[in-house]
């Protein structure tokens, strides 16, 4: 199986943007490019647009995605929201171990990993974002911090989860929301890391059924060439998915 074989999975991360009008009209918009796109289209949008986001994309491709759980079920847990409830609303994907969530929220790999556990007990389909600081890349740490990172995060996964279940998303903290991406071969080079990552602690043809984004600062310009890498199969796109036009272009080139 090679690159072709896996079918790219093109992620919009909204943050904390659109609420539930908003983001109503922005499904609408993305609607018409994901009918015929040859990826996976998903949006990744705030717990209170869910349901709208749900509503506006029922019988097209579009699959919605929230941006964390909580790894319980349910119980004294203040704000927080669990995969259990997601999979109720009929949400089929969410991202864990986002950069923002570790960076400003304090989440470890340790709960990294219950909450990708969590969310595919309750059936959902994860987003499991690993990457390294600038301070680590600078220091040559790169692939050490993302092989730890991803190895914890998937202790006790199944390779089918893995290969069924999980995408993973490779997202160098420094590229991302600055405008700085990776070099299309800085990007390649880590996907591969963390597909021989796979291959070690599953086996080569579950390392070959991995999807592996890239993420950080891809826009519609350089999306072609970093989803061009044998190892890229998909991005995770922050600031470009809040434009329907960025976003569009970056389906076309995922779907060439
Ligand atoms: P960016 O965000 O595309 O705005 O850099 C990517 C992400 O945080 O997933």
């Amino acid at each position: 199986m090679n690159r072709k074989m896996r079918m790219p999975v093109i992620a919009g991360n909204w943050k904390m943007n659109n609420g539930p009008a908003a983001a109503e009209k922005l499904v609408g918009e993305i609607k018409p490019f994901a009918e015929t796109a040859g990826c996976e289209v998903v949006l990744c949008v705030p717990y209170v647009s869910l349901q709208a986001a749900l509503a506006a994309a029922a019988g097209t491709g579009i699959k919605i995605g929230a941006q964390n759980c909580h790894w319980a079920p349910s119980g004294a847990f203040t704000g927080e929201v669990s995969a259990e409830m997601l999979k109720e609303l009929g949400v089929p994907y969410v991202i864990v171990g986002h950069s923002e969530r570790r960076q400003y929220f304090g989440e470890t790999d340790g709960t990294v990993h219950d909450r990708t556990r969590a969310a595919l007990d309750a059936g959902l389909k994860v987003i499991l974002c690993v990457g390294e600081l600038k301070a680590q890349r600078l220091s040559g740490i790169t692939a050490e911090v993302v092989r730890l990172q991803t190895k914890l995060a998937l202790e006790g996964v199944s390779a089918e989860e893995v290969e069924q279940r999980v995408v993973i998303a490779y997202e160098p903290v420094w590229a991302i929301g600055t405008g700085l991406t990776a070099t299309p071969e800085q990007a390649n080079e880590v996907n591969a890391l963390i597909r021989a990552l796979i291959a070690e602690l599953y086996s080569a043809q579950t390392a070959e059924r991995t999807v592996i984004q890239y993420g950080g600062s891809m826009n519609d310009a350089n999306a072609g060439e970093l989803l061009a890498q044998p190892d890229i199969d998909g991005g995770l796109i922050g600031g470009a998915s809040l434009s329907a036009e960025k976003f569009a272009a970056i389906i076309k080139a995922a779907s060439a």
